[in-house]
């Protein structure tokens, strides 16, 4: 019997060494002191033997578990320092990499140049309105003066939904909602999109304008001059001058264009002013009485200036993009440009 035991001990430390990982190990475990293991084997033999023998051999048995069991537990802590030295050296951080680049956003150049504009306008006291792109073919054009057959809709030919329904275009159409639902003293822009079936390099189907809309007692042709004189120089620069010249729009009388000095030449005259120094920037007016009335507005009382201006105009202008389209193509290697 102790024969036996030496050798199942002497066979089981050697596996034990032998082993060349944790799961390799964990079999020599089960092969030996398992349920099924080689020692338990051993003490099933147990009752064969004489009974005054029994303690003795019983002691041997367990003697050489003990053994067994603290080189098995030795062998285990080496092998799991090899194993965790393994893991640490194939899982190494190469901290020489190029990192990931963090790719950030930044406003469209559309948006920089509305929030320039309204930031002006509010800091001289207009609120800031928004309305519908779809709007009645009433609030676009009837009630602007433009009644249909108007030669002026020539201008503004739009998509049509249905006879009565259009994609607005122009944010004119502000000027209606906001005086039918708010009482004098007005003071509001309307930044928004509007649409015409245009399409070149200097005309987009879709593209944006800004509204303004200020009624009240007394207002005249100089409050228009002064503020949109103001307004220039703020988002120009202090040195840029304003012209007015005289035009058409239904529903203004006078009606202006206003021009501003070349933000590129000052006025000097170069390409993007085509050598005239100026650079028309949008179109204003005095609004018609009758478009007051058609709001409910008593035009013996009240007097309201309006403008009305393209924003890509502006972008082009303050930016020098050559060609409308690419502003909205969303290519981001033109986008990185303006941030
Ligand atoms: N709605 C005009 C257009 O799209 C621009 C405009 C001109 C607006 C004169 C106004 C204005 O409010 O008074 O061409």
């Amino acid at each position: 019997m102790k024969t036996i035991l030496d050798k199942i001990l002497n066979d089981a430390q050697k596996e034990t060494d032998c082993a060349s990982d944790l799961k390799g190990l964990n079999e020599v475990r089960i092969k030996f002191l398992g349920k099924n293991g080689e020692f338990t084997a051993v003490m099933k033999n147990l009752k064969d033997i004489k009974a005054e023998e029994r303690p003795l051999f019983g002691k041997l048995i367990n003697d050489a578990k003990v053994i067994l069991e603290g080189h098995i537990a030795f062998k285990e802590k080496e092998l799991s320092v090899k194993e965790l030295e393994e893991k640490l050296l194939s899982e190494t951080v190469d901290i020489t990499l190029p990192g990931k680049r963090v790719e950030y956003g930044s406003l469209h150049p559309i948006s920089i140049v509305i929030n320039e504009i309204t930031d002006i306008f509010t800091g001289l006291g207009f609120d800031v309105t928004d309305g519908p792109e779809i709007e009645t073919d009433k609030f676009n054009f009837e009630m602007l003066n433009i009644p249909k057959d108007h030669p002026a809709r020539d201008m503004q030919d739009t998509f049509y939904i249905t006879d009565d329904i259009v994609l607005r275009t122009q944010t004119s159409s502000m000027q209606i909602r906001t005086m039918l639902k708010q009482k004098p003293p007005i003071r509001i822009i309307n930044p928004g999109k509007v649409y015409r079936s245009d399409f070149d390099s200097s005309h987009s189907p879709m593209f944006h304008q800004i509204e303004g809309l200020a009624v009240d007692k007394h207002i005249t042709l100089c409050d228009l001059l002064g503020l949109l004189g103001e307004f220039a120089k703020k988002l120009f620069s202090k040195e840029t001058k304003t012209r007015f010249r005289p035009s058409y729009f239904p529903f203004t009388e006078p009606s202006v264009e206003v021009d501003v000095t070349c933000s590129e030449c000052k006025g000097k005259g170069c390409p993007l002013c085509k050598g005239t120094g100026w650079m028309e920037i949008l179109g204003a007016g005095i609004v018609n009485p009758r478009v007051l009335e058609n709001c409910g507005i008593d035009s013996g009382e009240y007097s309201a200036l309006a403008f009305g201006m393209g924003i890509e105009r502006i972008a082009i202008t303050r930016f020098g993009i050559s060609d409308m389209r690419i502003v909205f193509e969303n290519d981001k290697r033109f986008l990185r440009n303006y941030r």
